[in-house]
């Protein structure tokens, strides 16, 4: 496969619960190496999307490609096995097991299942490399920052080698310092060449880490943007200003009302 080449294409993929249509035909490429920031109001389909990729939803119509090949991801196991990896805004961490336990929580019952030791010193080695500001992978979760929290969990899926990580909301809870680490931390994960798609309300942080933007608006793909588009375009294509004649006739208006 060619570097150029897509890990993931997605084509006409629709998403129906009962009435409601969640998503309609969208089409999305992720490469290697790039980070894609999914954004949307409330409601766009952003986690529809997420959750379709990750094998917990099956489109109602549509195909997704992994590597060049049609493909089914009839369950989350599935998608991890074919190396899509999800880390979901409830991080799922054991608060009172260490950084350790918790980055090999599940894996034990794997046919790699490792010793003590040995865990110990892939964990420091993967935090080492994606260089994580936990001072010990001793310390119990709880005694973690959010920000740290957020590297574990992150850290752990990539345990899995994925090619593909998705991030929903990972900096949410955060304040700058821990947010600059996560978005540092994101940087390390496009270096080791995964494709990564990030779900975000914040378009700072977007527009730090985005190669590109897929703004998602009720359902629909609405527009593809580059991380130097300006805040206030953004803005326009997630709430539909940009699009709605109403809301255009009003600015009009309101031109026309500043006139001397
Ligand atoms: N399991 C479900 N059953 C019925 N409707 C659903 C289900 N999940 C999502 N929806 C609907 O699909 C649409 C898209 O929801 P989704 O959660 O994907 O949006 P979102 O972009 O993640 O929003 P938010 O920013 O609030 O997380 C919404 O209208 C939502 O009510
Ligand atoms: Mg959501």
């Amino acid at each position: 496969m060619m570097a150029a080449d897509p890990i993931l294409r997605l084509r006409g993929i629709s998403k129906n619960f009962g009435a409601v249509q969640a998503l309609a035909d969208i089409e999305l490429d992720i490469h290697p190496g790039e980070v894609v920031a999914l954004v949307g109001d409330n409601g766009a389909g952003k986690s529809t999307l997420v959750k379709i990729l990750a094998g917990v939803f099956q489109p109602s119509a549509g195909t997704i490609e992994f590597q060049g090949k049609p493909v089914n991801l009839s369950s989350p196991g599935d998608a991890l096995a074919m190396g899509i990896a999800t880390v979901f805004q409830d991080l799922a961490l054991c608060e009172n097991l260490d950084v350790v336990a918790n980055l090999f929580l599940g894996h034990e019952l794997n046919p790699w299942a490792l010793d003590e030791v040995t865990m110990e010193v892939r964990a420091w080695t993967l935090l080492r490399e994606l260089a994580a500001r936990i001072p010990s992978v001793r310390l119990p979760i709880a005694s973690l920052s959010g920000g740290q929290r957020q590297t574990v969990a992150i850290a752990r899926s990539l345990l899995l080698d994925p090619k593909i990580i998705m991030l929903d909301e990972p900096t949410a809870a955060l304040g700058v310092a821990q947010t600059a680490e996560v978005l540092n931390l994101i940087e390390r994960v496009k270096a080791r060449g995964l494709g990564v798609i990030v779900i975000s309300h914040n378009m700072e942080d977007v527009r730090a880490v985005a190669d590109r933007i897929v703004v998602l608006r009720l359902g629909r793909n609405n527009g593809i943007f580059t991380a130097d588009t300006s805040h206030q375009d953004l803005v326009a294509a997630i709430t539909g200003a940009a699009d709605n004649s109403v809301t255009r006739r009003a600015r009009a208006k309101e031109a026309a009302d500043v006139q001397p």
